[in-house]
């Protein structure tokens, strides 16, 4: 049986849309996105799983997001530019089962505030030459929990915080998050 994937996102949702595309042309095999949780209604996220045919819903509250889970049965959950921190409670009910992607190589540029373009900014200001994208699963600590896969991205003389993020983006985040995804999904489907 497939893995049961929920993606949780908060906004434009391209790491969701690289899922989508995975899973269309058999990189994600293993598993199966069946929802898309979003804390903001109005994320374009939402507009991506509609076109591919995939339940959406808003969550309220973390109860409400807990209760949907449980109902769909979902096995494994996919944090792909989610911007809120789940509680330690939720965290413990799904022990190796949520994974994130972040958009640096951690333990650079991580934990509570790093997020988004900002990421980025701090690269740029503290001048490293390499960053990257980190895809990890989910604990108490935030960005802290067990590393699953890393790719090095250049970072050129010339970057803004917007380049830099497209080029993270398209070098690391959309290859690594679905690679990951698929790898995870295997050893949840063979009862590992
Ligand atoms: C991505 O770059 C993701 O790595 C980052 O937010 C962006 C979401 O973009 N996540 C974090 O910074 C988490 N700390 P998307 O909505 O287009 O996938």
């Amino acid at each position: 049986m497939k893995t049961r994937i929920a993606v949780l996102v908060s906004g434009g949702g391209t790491n969701l849309q690289a899922l989508i595309d995975a899973q269309k042309s058999g990189i994600i095999k293993s598993g199966e996105i069946v929802l898309v949780g979003s804390n903001k209604a109005d994320a374009y996220a939402l507009e991506r799983a509609k076109n591919a045919g995939i339940e959406g819903f808003v969550m309220r509250d973390e109860t409400h997001l807990l209760e949907k889970l449980a109902e769909e049965k979902i096995d494994l959950i996919v944090l792909a530019g989610f911007l809120k921190i789940l509680s330690e409670d939720f965290i413990r009910a799904y022990e190796e089962r949520i994974i994130n992607i972040h958009p640096s190589l951690i333990p650079s540029f991580c934990g509570k505030g790093a997020y988004g373009l900002k990421v980025h900014e701090m690269a740029l200001e503290y001048g490293v030459k390499v960053t990257g994208a980190t895809v990890h699963f989910v604990n108490e600590i935030p960005d802290g929990g067990r590393i699953i896969a890393q790719k090095a991205v250049e970072i050129l003389e010339d970057d803004t915080p917007e380049t830099l993020q497209r080029r993270v983006m398209e070098q690391a985040e959309w290859i690594l998050l679905p690679q990951a995804v698929e790898m995870v999904s295997e050893n949840i489907a063979k009862g590992e």
